[in-house]
């Protein structure tokens, strides 16, 4: 891999920030991290001490104890690394860390006069291999980015000793195990990227009510209800897309109005009413629920989503007409509601840029359902959305399909969502904040927010 200059300098950029980062770290959590730190040591001291690995040349000098700690670091990372195709790690020798390939050094927040490693950019490298517990040594570290690597195992657990990290980007590597729970004891965290990996299982509801600017979980096999307390969350961007939820879409998400700007949602197995209480997203520019078990009317709300740019209610089970009022929404460019059981549209929704509504039961228009599918829906359908019981906290109880109701079941998402990444998605205008020079990747398919992250990658299929 040769040093990328842009992405070095953007990189820097994003150090130069980090001191006002300082703040957020109190001094409760400068003690833990400490006391983490010292941990880590001792465990070295006691197990690594007669262990040829573990020993640190004697003839090294650091400047300081931090880089020592990084180098420490640095040197059970190289161990834990099978296959290096890109000779990424053929720099990573002696004590001078901080000229490691994608090692960045700069002064630490608390200390204008120390230097240590504050931010550690290894996207794309192609590395195979483990993460270290010694990982958690590098405790000054502001950006730790690994996308598109093929990390696997777990995450460590002494990731809790990096206090300052502000951005976490694992996306697009093979890790496993259940969420990685110690993600929310980083006071500092405000962008966590975990999508395109094999994390299972429960998402803790308390990852909504830490002070995260941007969560992607897209593409796991996590396994759990959206809490309600998803509303406390202040992102700006959530993508939870290609996971198996179930349940209902929380009203809650009303309480996101201030900061939410995109929610991705698609194929997350939701079995619910749209809450009317989406319309109070009025910074909201996308909004994608596609490809889950939606039921009911399209609700007239929608209407006041003032800066909506894409909308896709496509791939569930709506029914009724299409709100005139959401055709009229003057940012409206993309507006899909395909593979439902709507009955009617106002001529102006024709008018939006982008429009699918095929595969309805839209009288006069092309590419609907089969009048049979359309008359069977009408008469088999009716719902009661207060059934799903999506205001109070317990586990709605899911609403049965009787298994003879074939019309009822949408067409199951197609296999390929499980076992690869989604195709392409979102059109990326060149003007698109969001993008540096963009990969031509399948898993673009939804940017990441962040200045100073890149895009996750192409998933490589084994
Ligand atoms: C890897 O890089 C190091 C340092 O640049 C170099 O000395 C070494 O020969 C390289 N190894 C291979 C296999 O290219
Ligand atoms: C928003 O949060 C408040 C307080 O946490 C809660 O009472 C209210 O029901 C929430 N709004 C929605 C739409 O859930
Ligand atoms: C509109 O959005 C859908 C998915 O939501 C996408 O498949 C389609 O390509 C988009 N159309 C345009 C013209 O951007």
């Amino acid at each position: 891999m040769t040093t990328n200059t842009p992405q070095k300098s953007i990189l820097l950029l994003a150090l130069l920030l980090v001191p006002h980062l300082a703040a957020a770290a109190t001094p409760g959590n400068e003690l833990i991290s400490q006391t983490q730190r010292r941990r880590l040591l001792d465990y070295h001291h006691r197990n690594g001490g007669d262990n040829a690995h573990d020993a640190v040349d004697p003839s090294y000098t650091f400047p300081n104890p931090h880089l020592r700690d990084a180098y420490v670091a640095m040197q059970a990372w190289k161990r834990a690394i099978l296959s290096d195709p890109h000779n990424v790690t053929g720099t990573w020798n002696g004590p001078d860390v901080c000229a490691y390939e994608g090692v960045f050094c700069a002064p630490s927040p608390h200390d204008p006069y120390l230097v240590v490693v504050a931010g550690i950019d290894l996207n794309h490298a192609d590395l195979a291999g483990h993460l270290p517990d010694e990982l958690g040594l590098l405790t000054d570290l502001a950006v730790l980015h690994a996308n598109s690597n093929r990390f696997c195992g777990a995450v460590p657990e002494s990731l809790d000793g990096l206090t300052l990290l502000h951005e976490l980007d694992l996306s697009n590597n093979r890790l496993v195990g259940a969420f990685p729970d110690v993600v929310l004891r980083l006071p500092s965290l405000r962008y966590l990227d975990l999508r395109f990996n094999d994390f299972e299982g429960h998402v803790p509801s308390e990852l909504f009510d830490r002070p995260l600017d941007a969560i992607f979980l897209n593409s796991n096999r996590l396994r759990f209800t959206i809490p309600d307390n998803v509303g406390n969350s202040p992102v700006s961007v959530l993508v939870l897309a290609n996971n198996d939820f179930g349940g209902c879409l929380p009203a809650s998400v009303a309480n996101m109005s201030r900061t939410l700007d995109e929610i991705i949602l698609m194929n997350t197995g939701l079995k619910s009413c749209v809450p009317p209480e989406l319309g109070m997203l009025t910074g909201l520019k996308v909004l994608d629920v596609s490809h889950n078990s939606l039921m009911g009317a399209i609700p007239g709300e929608l209407a006041n989503l003032q800066n909506i740019e894409q909308l896709d209610l496509g791939h569930n089970r709506l029914v009724g007409d299409v709100p005139e009022g959401i055709c009229h929404l003057p940012h409206l460019k993309n507006f899909t509601y395909s593979y439902n059981f709507i009955t009617g549209e106002a001529p102006v929704c024709l008018h939006v840029k982008a429009i699918d509504d095929r595969r309805n039961c839209i009288d006069g228009r092309p590419d609907q359902r089969p009048a049979d599918q359309c008359q069977f829906f009408s008469t088999h359908h009716s719902v009661n959305c207060d059934a799903f019981m999506c205001k109070n906290s317990p586990p709605p109880p899911y609403y049965e399909v009787s298994p003879e109701d074939r019309y009822l079941s949408p067409p199951p998402p197609s296999p390929v969502y499980y076992s690869s990444p989604p195709p392409p998605y979102y059109e990326v205008s060149p003007e698109d904040r969001y993008l540096s020079p963009p990969p031509p990747s399948p898993v673009m398919w939804k940017l990441p927010v962040y200045e100073y992250s890149s895009p996750p990658p192409p998933a490589t299929t084994p």
